[in-house]
């Protein structure tokens, strides 16, 4: 990886981010509109409908299908479709945005968002590059309005209480971790995202698109950002499947942070069902014995018994939404914001080949 850049781009970090200072005026509606209505957007704007104080007033998307489908979910508050996301970010009477369009849309579309006056909730990755990156954390530093990044594991009461307790000291001083996202097949390659998802330089590749999320819960149990790179990856299994794919289905990672915890994690996309380690976790090393972030549980050295860190539902619905609006209300920052999810995207997305791109 190119150090120097990760560095360079990691000290910019430091000041980055204002906190959200324009508060909505209580006890009126919220008038949301979303950007992108597939499936993680769909997801979105059918758990708005379950939450007091928000108008859906507007919904976009280039699919007509999916936009119908969005704006026949919000009927009971009459939205109006668009195709064009700039016509639905010249309303005035719209206050806030989701922005859930294929990853290299979100830096655009939330600075042209943001510069209009509105809350936006955008979803991971904060950007494909660190260049882009950069130019979004510039721009929100100088916005007055709330800007979180859809980093929803942040806001999962069980990884909250067992993180608490790693950073409270269970397992002593945190030596290493050991982390991994194994599937046991590819995404589909017919499915409704295929016309971006296995494009790299659309999606940022599989590092950038789907295990920003589990090398964020890294940086957040260390409590700290990587400071160097290593790693191998590419097309092991699926080559060319689907035709003309630029994405990996395979690649190992290590880290040293600047704390100087080592950190190992892999993600693979042919780890067969029934061989055992599929899925994910996480685990961290400490000098008094271990934890195993996803199952709440510390081991510790030696022959005791383990430890129940946390009783909490892991992730508890979808409480990050209900936390964009209190934020909107109250004027605060959110957990997931632009710095948080600026260095978790660049935990992944600060590979030289991406950032010359
Ligand atoms: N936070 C999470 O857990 C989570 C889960 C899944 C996906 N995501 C993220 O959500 C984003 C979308 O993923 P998805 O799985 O929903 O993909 P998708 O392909 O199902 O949906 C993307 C939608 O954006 C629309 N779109 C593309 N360009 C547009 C434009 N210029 N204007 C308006 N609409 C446009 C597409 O037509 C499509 O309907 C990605 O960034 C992905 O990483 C996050």
């Amino acid at each position: 990886m190119n150090r120097r850049q990760f560095l360079k781009n990691s000290v910019a970090l430091a000041g980055a981010a204002a906190a959200a200072s324009l508060a909505a005026p209580a006890g009126e509606d919220i008038r949301t509109g979303i950007i992108g209505t597939g499936n993680r957007g769909g997801h979105l704007w059918r758990s708005l409908v379950n939450l007091d104080g928000v108008k859906m007033v507007a919904a976009c998307d280039l699919k007509a299908d999916r936009l119908d489908k969005a704006l026949s979910v919000a009927s009971r508050d009459n939205p109006t479709g668009y195709s064009d996301y700039r016509k639905l970010l010249e309303r005035k009477d719209i206050d806030a945005v989701f922005i859930a369009t294929p990853c290299d849309l979100h830096v655009e579309m939330a600075i042209a968002a943001l510069q209009a006056g509105k809350h936006v909730y955008c979803e991971k990755p904060r950007g494909i590059t660190p260049e882009s990156i950069a130019r979004l954390l510039k721009v929100a530093r100088s916005s007055k309005t709330v800007l979180q990044v859809g980093q929803q594991m942040r806001y999962g009461p069980q990884l909250r209480e067992t993180i608490a307790k790693i950073h409270e000291g269970v397992a002593g001083k945190i030596i290493m971790v050991k982390a991994q996202r194994h599937a046991g097949n590819d995404l589909d390659h017919d499915g409704p995202s295929a016309d971006w998802f296995f494009d790299a330089k659309r999606s940022g590749d599989v590092i950038v698109e789907m295990a920003v999320h589990n090398l964020d819960v890294c940086n957040w149990a260390i409590n700290c950002r990587p400071e160097r790179a290593a790693g191998f990856g590419g097309v092991g299994m699926w080559v060319n499947e689907p035709p003309g794919r630029t994405s990996m289905d395979g690649y190992t990672l290590s880290y040293e942070y600047v704390n100087g915890v080592k950190m190992s994690f892999t993600q693979v996309f042919f780890h067969p069902r029934g061989l055992p380690g599929n899925g994910q976790y996480f685990y961290v090393y400490g000098t008094k014995g271990a934890v195993d972030v996803s199952g709440a549980r510390f081991y510790p050295m030696g022959r005791g018994e383990p430890q129940v860190l946390s009783t909490a539902q892991r992730l508890g619905g979808e409480p990050q939404l209900q936390a964009f609006y209190d934020c909107i209300r109250n004027g605060a920052k959110p957990v997931a914001n632009v710095n948080i999810a600026a260095v978790a995207a660049l935990t992944v997305a600060c590979r030289q080949g991406h950032a010359q791109q």
